[in-house]
C-alpha cells in the first residue's frame, strides 16, 4: 500500500480487467451524430520536404458552446496532417511554445534514432521553463528550443501518427492534444484504384472527459498526491471524439469509402462495427495494418482496435438507401461510449473504385527458423521506486539501462506475456504476429504491424527483423498511463 492508501493489488482486485474506471464529464454533452466530422488540415511545406510546427496552447470548441484549453501542434487538435511520399525525406522543425519540455515521436516511422524522439531527448520550452519531474536522468540530452526531426520515410506507405513522448508525461500530453497524423503514400498504392479523394477519410478516435466549463479532466499524476485508480489502470473518458469532434456525423455518397482508422486513445480499446438503421452489419474489409497494405483483403464483421493500432478498412455504403444512416459502434462500450460516429448516405453516385484481390507483394516473409534469438518479456503490474507501477520483465523503465541489445539485420522471435490488457509497440521495427497462446493469430492480426494487442493472460509471439538503423530505440505498452508508470524498455541495435 502506498502513501495514498492504494495498492496495485487492491486496484487489480477491484478492476480485474484493469480497463479502469471511467471519468465522468460534468459538461453538457451533445446528442450523438450531430456535430459534423472535421478533417484535420493538411500542413503546407515551407519548402520542398520542410515543415514547421509550433507547439502552443490554444482552445477549441469541442463541445458545442464551450471552449476547451488544449496543448496543440499548430493550434488544432488533432494537429495538422503531413502528407508524404515514400522515400522522400521530410524535416519537421518543432518549436516549443508550451510551458513544459516536449518530445516528438513519429509512431510507426522508420527513423534514425536521433530523430525518433527518445523520451529524454527534449525540446525545451521557449519561456517559463518548468523542468518538472522525471528529468533527473544524467543522460538526458538538453537540446534547443526548436528541434529538427528528419524522417527518411523509406518505408511501406501507411498511416503514421506523431505524438508527445516525454518520459513520465506522455499520457497527459497526448490527452491535452499533442497528436497528429502523417500519411505516407506511393505510386504503387495509388495505382490500385482504392477509394480516394473525399472517399478516403482519416479517423482518429480518442476518448476524453470534460469539466463543466469545457476543460479536460485528467486524474492525478503519479508523483503528485492522490494517485487515482483511474490513473493507475489507464485513463478512460466518457466522450468519444473522432478527429476531435464528439460522436460526429459525416455525409457520404452511396459508394465505397476508405477509412484510415487510428485509436489514439490513452487506454480505451474498441471493437468497431458498422450498423445500418435496420440493424444490418456492413462488412469491414481490411486492406491494411499498422505498417501498410496487406497481401490480400480480409473481411471482418467487427474489428478490435487497441490503443495506437491503425486499420485501413473499406466500407461500401452502396446498399444503404439515400437518407439512411450507418452508425460506427463500439461493442466494448456501454451507454454513450458504445457510440463512435455515423455516416449519413446523402446521394447515389458512380463508383469506379475497386478492392483488388492482390494488394501488395512486398510483405516480409520471415520464418520462425530465420530467428537467431527468442526472447520472452512479461508485462505485469509491480512496484517501482516504492510505489505501484507497470513493469517489463520485473523492471520499470530506466533510460540508463540497456534492456535488449541486438544486431542490425537480426531476426528475432519475441514472446510477450501479459497480466492484463497491454497494447505493445516496437519502435523502428515492423513485425508479424506468429501465435496467440499457442494458437494461430486472430484474423485482424494479419499484415505488418507495429503494435499488438496483448490480451489478459495471453502469450503472443511476434517475429521481426531489426534493420534500417543502429541506435537506441524503445518498446513499450501503449496504454499511455502504463507507459508513463514504467512499462517501457530500451532496444539497442548495434
Ligand atoms: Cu506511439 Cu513509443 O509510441
Ligand atoms: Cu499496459
Amino acid at each position: 500500500v502506498t502513501a495514498t492508501g492504494l495498492s496495485t493489488a487492491a486496484a487489480l482486485a477491484r478492476h480485474p480487467s484493469m480497463t479502469g474506471a471511467q471519468l465522468r464529464s460534468a459538461a453538457p454533452l451533445p446528442p450523438p451524430f450531430q456535430v459534423p466530422l472535421p478533417i484535420p488540415p493538411v500542413l503546407r511545406p515551407v519548402a520542398p520536404g520542410r515543415y514547421e510546427i509550433t507547439q502552443r496552447e490554444a482552445s477549441a470548441e469541442i463541445l458545442p458552446g464551450l471552449r476547451t484549453p488544449l496543448w496543440t501542434y499548430e493550434g488544432t487538435f488533432p494537429g495538422p496532417t503531413i502528407e508524404s511520399r515514400r522515400g522522400h525525406p521530410v524535416t519537421v522543425t518543432h518549436r516549443n511554445e508550451l510551458s513544459v519540455p516536449t518530445v516528438v515521436h513519429l509512431h510507426g516511422g522508420r527513423t534514425p534514432a536521433d530523430s525518433d524522439g527518445y523520451p529524454t531527448d527534449l525540446v525545451l520550452p521557449w519561456s517559463g521553463v518548468d523542468h518538472g519531474h522525471g528529468m533527473h536522468d544524467p543522460r538526458a540530452v538538453v537540446t534547443e528550443l526548436t528541434r529538427d526531426y528528419t524522417f527518411p520515410l523509406d518505408q511501406r506507405p501507411t498511416l503514421l501518427w506523431y505524438h508527445d513522448h516525454r518520459m513520465d508525461y506522455t499520457a497527459p500530453a497526448i490527452w491535452r492534444g499533442l497528436a497528429g497524423l502523417h500519411i505516407v503514400r506511393d505510386d504503387a498504392e495509388e495505382s490500385l484504384g482504392l477509394p480516394a479523394g473525399p472517399r478516403e477519410l482519416p479517423l482518429m478516435i480518442a476518448d476524453r472527459a470534460f469539466a463543466a466549463d469545457g476543460s479536460l479532466i485528467y486524474p492525478a499524476l503519479p508523483d503528485r498526491p492522490g494517485v487515482t485508480e483511474e490513473y493507475l489502470a489507464g485513463v478512460l473518458g466518457d466522450v468519444i471524439l473522432v478527429n476531435g469532434a464528439p460522436w460526429p456525423v459525416h455525409e457520404v455518397d452511396a459508394a465505397r469509402y476508405r477509412l484510415r482508422l487510428l485509436n489514439a486513445s490513452n487506454a480505451r480499446h474498441y471493437e468497431l462495427e458498422a450498423v445500418t438503421d435496420d440493424g444490418r452489419r456492413l462488412d469491414l474489409v481490411q486492406i491494411g495494418a499498422d505498417q501498410g497494405l496487406l497481401a490480400a483483403p480480409v473481411t471482418h464483421a467487427t474489428l478490435p482496435v487497441a490503443p495506437a493500432e491503425r486499420y485501413d478498412v473499406i466500407v461500401d455504403f452502396a446498399g444503404v438507401p439515400v437518407g439512411g444512416r450507418v452508425r460506427i459502434l463500439n461493442r466494448l462500450g456501454a451507454g454513450r461510449t458504445r457510440e463512435v460516429m455515423a455516416f449519413r448516405v446523402a446521394r447515389r453516385a458512380a463508383d469506379d473504385s475497386r478492392i483488388p484481390g492482390v494488394l501488395s507483394a512486398d510483405l516480409p516473409v520471415w520464418q520462425r527458423s530465420d530467428a537467431v534469438r527468442v526472447r520472452e518479456f512479461a508485462f505485469r503490474a509491480g512496484r517501482m521506486h516504492g510505489h505501484h507501477g507497470w513493469l517489463i520483465g520485473g523492471l520499470p523503465f530506466d533510460p540508463a539501462r540497456s534492456d535488449v541489445v541486438t544486431g542490425l539485420g537480426d531476426v528475432e522471435v519475441w514472446r510477450l506475456v501479459a497480466d492484463v490488457h497491454h497494447p505493445i509497440h516496437l519502435h523502428l521495427a515492423g513485425f508479424r504476429v506468429l501465435s496467440r497462446s499457442g494458437r494461430p493469430p486472430l484474423p485482424h492480426d494479419v499484415g505488418l504491424k507495429d503494435t499488438v494487442s496483448l490480451r489478459p493472460g495471453e502469450s503472443v509471439e511476434i517475429i521481426t527483423r531489426f534493420d534500417g538503423y543502429r541506435g537506441r530505440y524503445l518498446f513499450h505498452c501503449h496504454n499511455a498511463e502504463h507507459e508513463d508508470m514504467g512499462m517501457m524498455a530500451n532496444l539497442e541495435i548495434i
